[in-house]
C-alpha cells in the first residue's frame, strides 16, 4: 500500500515536474485506501503518533458540550464537528448531553461533515450508541441541501446551531512560499524526487509544472495583511518560508456562509499572521510527528507520518468576517476552557463532580508548557 503511494506520487513528479507541496500532502494523507487519515489503526493517542485534546481524556469534550448547551437554541438544536477522526470527541460531546442535559439530547442532532467513507464507517460503529442523533454529510454543502441528506425540518433559515472542529484546519492541505531575497519575490517550495527519494525544490514564479493560487509576487502577502511595499520585505531573509492554506479560508468562509450557522467555532494550533513572520520561524511551521516524536523529513515516508502547520487564525479571522460573520473570541485554549470551567462551578450539579482525573486533565489541557498555550480558539457569530 504504501509503495503504492511513494510510486503514485513519484508518478505525478515524472509526469509534470515537480509538484506544490499542497498536492504532496493531499495525498500523503488523503489518497483513498493508502492516505495516513484513510488507515484504520489508529493515528491519535497513545499507541498513534501525537495526542490531541481529546486524547488527554473525555473532559474536553464535556467542557464544549457545557457551553454548547449555553448556546443553543430551542428552535435550532444541531451541532455539527468537521474532521471528527475516529468520532471520541462526538462520543464525550453526546454522553455529556444524555446525562446532564436530558431534555436537550432528546432534540439535538449531531452532524459530522466527513468527505472519507472509510472514516465515516469507523465513525458509525464508535457512536452507534447514540443511534439516529448522529448524522453524516459528504460536505459543507450536504447541509444546505447541496447533496443529500440535509438536516430534516431544516427550514429556510437553515441550520440554525453550532459549527465547530478540533485541530482540522491545521490537516487540510497548504502552500509553502519562500522569499528570494535577490529577485525579491515569492516562489513556492515544490516537491521533487532525488537520488530515489522526494525533495525540495524551487519552483519559479511563472512556473507552469504546478498548479498556483494566484500567478503575483504579492501572493502571500494578503494573507499576512503586508503590502508589497511593507519595509518588513526588505528585511526577509533568502528563503523565509511562510504556510498558505487557501483550502482552510474558503472551508471557513463557506461555512460561515451555511444559512443558520449560528456559531463557528475552531480550535487548533495557530498563530497570528505576525507572529508567523518571526525570524525563528524561518523556515515556516510544517512538520511531521511519527510515533510522538517529530519527524526530522516531512517528505519522508508518505502516508506513515502525520503532516501539519499552524493555522493562520489572522486570515481564517478575515474569512469569515468578510462572509459576515462578528469574531466573538479569539482566545488561547487554556483561555477558552478556564472561562466555560469557571462557569461550571458557579452551577456543579449541572456539569457534574470535579473529580481528580478531571482536574488532572483539566490541568494538561490548560498548562502553557502542555497543551493550554499552543493551542488557540477562534469563536465567530451571526447574531
Ligand atoms: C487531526 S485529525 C482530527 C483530530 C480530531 N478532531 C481530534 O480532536 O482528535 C484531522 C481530521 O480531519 C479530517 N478531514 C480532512 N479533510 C476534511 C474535510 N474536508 N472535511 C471533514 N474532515 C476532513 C481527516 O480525515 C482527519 O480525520
Amino acid at each position: 500500500m504504501l509503495n503504492e503511494l511513494r510510486e503514485r506520487i513519484a508518478g505525478e513528479i515524472r509526469d509534470r515536474g515537480a509538484i506544490a507541496f499542497a498536492r504532496f500532502m493531499e495525498l500523503a494523507l488523503y489518497c483513498p485506501n493508502c492516505g495516513y487519515y484513510e488507515r484504520e489503526e489508529d493515528n491519535i493517542g497513545r499507541r498513534g503518533d501525537y495526542y490531541t485534546s481529546v486524547s488527554v481524556g473525555s473532559l474536553f469534550g464535556e467542557l464544549l458540550a457545557f457551553q454548547f448547551a449555553e448556546w443553543l437554541r430551542p428552535d435550532g438544536m444541531r451541532i455539527v464537528e468537521a474532521g471528527a477522526h475516529g468520532g471520541d470527541l462526538a462520543r464525550d460531546i453526546l454522553g455529556w448531553m444524555r446525562e446532564y442535559r436530558p431534555g436537550l439530547y432528546a432534540r439535538l442532532e449531531y452532524w459530522i461533515v466527513e468527505p472519507s467513507a472509510a472514516r465515516e464507517g469507523w465513525q458509525r460503529k464508535k457512536l452507534a450508541d447514540y443511534g439516529s442523533r448522529v448524522r453524516w454529510v459528504k460536505g459543507l454543502e450536504g447541509l444546505t441541501g447541496g447533496n443529500s441528506p440535509q438536516p430534516p425540518g431544516s427550514r429556510a433559515d437553515g441550520l440554525r446551531g453550532i459549527v465547530f472542529s478540533n485541530e482540522f484546519l491545521d490537516a487540510l492541505p497548504l502552500h509553502r512560499m519562500g522569499w528570494d531575497a535577490k529577485a525579491r519575490a515569492w516562489f513556492e517550495w515544490g516537491v521533487t524526487l532525488h537520488a530515489g527519494r522526494f525533495a525540495w525544490s524551487r519552483i519559479p514564479p511563472g512556473s507552469s509544472g504546478h498548479r498556483r493560487q494566484e500567478p503575483s509576487a504579492a501572493f502571500p502577502l494578503a494573507h499576512f495583511q503586508l503590502s508589497p511595499a511593507d519595509g518588513l520585505l526588505a528585511a526577509l531573509p533568502d528563503g523565509f518560508t511562510v504556510e498558505l492554506c487557501p483550502a482552510a479560508e474558503q472551508w471557513w468562509r463557506e461555512a460561515a456562509l451555511v444559512p443558520g450557522c449560528d456559531q463557528l467555532v475552531a480550535i487548533d494550533y495557530g498563530l497570528t499572521a505576525e507572529e508567523f513572520l518571526a525570524p525563528e520561524r524561518k523556515e515556516g511551521t510544517v512538520r511531521s510527528y511519527y510515533h510522538h516524536r517529530l519527524s526530522g523529513d516531512v517528505l519522508a515516508n508518505p502516508g506513515e507520518q502525520d503532516i501539519t502547520a499552524h493555522v493562520n487564525f489572522t486570515a481564517i479571522k478575515a474569512a469569515g468576517e468578510s462572509a459576515g460573520l462578528k469574531t466573538e473570541a479569539f482566545l488561547t485554549q487554556a483561555q477558552l476552557l478556564t472561562g466555560i470551567a469557571a462557569h461550571t462551578w458557579e452551577a456543579e450539579s449541572a456539569f457534574g463532580k470535579w473529580t481528580a482525573e478531571r482536574i488532572r486533565q483539566f490541568q494538561t489541557l490548560t498548562h502553557p508548557e502542555h497543551l493550554g498555550r499552543a493551542f488557540r480558539a477562534l469563536v465567530q457569530s451571526r447574531r
